[in-house]
């Protein structure tokens, strides 16, 4: 696919036609996908990713089957979290066969492709042509292809991590069918939560239901109550996870949390939201 400087007056390269085959292949990528998650924030460093992990742990323990997309390609930490790093991605007819983490959990990343090679980056299309787009490409013809060329097979909820900033979730509502619902994340702090206040308004717009507002590392900031700030936003409370350095070590190195510290108060917590969620993306009614 040429870009769209390249493409003024044509020169017959039916760039519509590319994009609307490369549409259809999503379609049929993710039709077997029953339900899409995204995990938003506009605010960075606050637990998006591991929260991502975590709760993508809690699905599968409950027996889902889970896929994760890590949508920060700038700052990818999913396959590390989920314990898949340095995995070699291998080609399956025109589609990428996503590494399976030791729970179960699909995972596709930047960092995978960035890690299983160490020649430069060349996103290995079905066609030459569409290998183009790669490089010059945006952030949402990059999430398109990761989309359109993993091979998600049947899966009951894919998660996406998403990147700091509200204007994201716009791009990843805009690519996939049907998103069932978001997360917002906030730590309990003013700065926080005044970029969250915007976060939840983005994801409001995003047509998809907000299932609600999830406080991570509480007890760490004496800072305003989550609680309030989603009841003030009108959105469902989902509950806090403390900060817990255990959590952090455990998804430094890739261990599935829940598993590894079971009895802990943060895997309670996870595993109280991921039940809430499930209840909410199963029967939409229910929330
Ligand atoms: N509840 C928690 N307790 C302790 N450390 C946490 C917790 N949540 C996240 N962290 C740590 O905080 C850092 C940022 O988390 P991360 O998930 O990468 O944030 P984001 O994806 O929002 O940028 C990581 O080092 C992570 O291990
Ligand atoms: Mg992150």
């Amino acid at each position: 696919m040429k870009r769209y400087k390249d493409v003024a007056g044509d020169g017959g390269s039916n760039v519509v036609g590319q994009v609307a085959a490369q549409q259809e292949r999503l379609r049929q990528r993710l039709a077997g996908v029953r339900s899409i998650l995204a995990v938003v924030s506009g605010k960075g460093g606050v637990g998006k990713s591991t929260l991502t992990a975590g709760l993508a742990g809690c699905f599968a323990a409950a027996g889902w089957r889970v896929g994760v997309l890590d949508a920060d390609l700038n700052g990818p930490t999913m396959a590390k979290m989920l314990g898949v790093r340095g995995r070699r991605l291998v080609m399956a007819g025109d589609a990428v066969e996503p590494p399976v983490s030791a729970r179960g959990i699909k995972v596709m990343s930047m960092d995978l492709l960035l890690a299983s090679d160490s020649t430069p980056l060349t996103w290995q299309a079905p066609t030459q042509e569409e290998a183009h787009t790669w490089r010059g490409s945006m952030e949402a013809q990059a999430l398109r292809e990761f989309l359109a060329d993993t091979n998600w097979g049947g899966l009951d909820v894919l998660v996406i991590d998403l990147p700091p900033g509200t204007d994201r979730l716009a791009t990843v509502a805009s690519l996939v069918p049907r998103l069932a619902g978001t997360i917002v994340v906030t730590i309990s702090s003013d700065v926080s939560q005044l970029v969250v206040r915007k976060s939840i308004t983005v994801a409001r717009q995003a047509q998809a239901p907000v299932l609600g507002l999830v406080e991570n590392m509480a007890g760490l900031f004496p800072g305003p109550d989550a609680a309030v700030l989603a009841e003030e936003a009108g959105i469902p409370f989902l509950g806090s996870v403390p900060f817990d350095r255990a959590l952090a070590a455990a998804t430094d190195r890739g261990d599935p949390f829940i598993v590894s510290h079971a009895g802990s108060e943060a895997a309670r917590q996870l595993t109280a939201i991921a039940t809430k969620i499930r209840a909410a993306i199963t029967h939409p009614a229910s929330v």
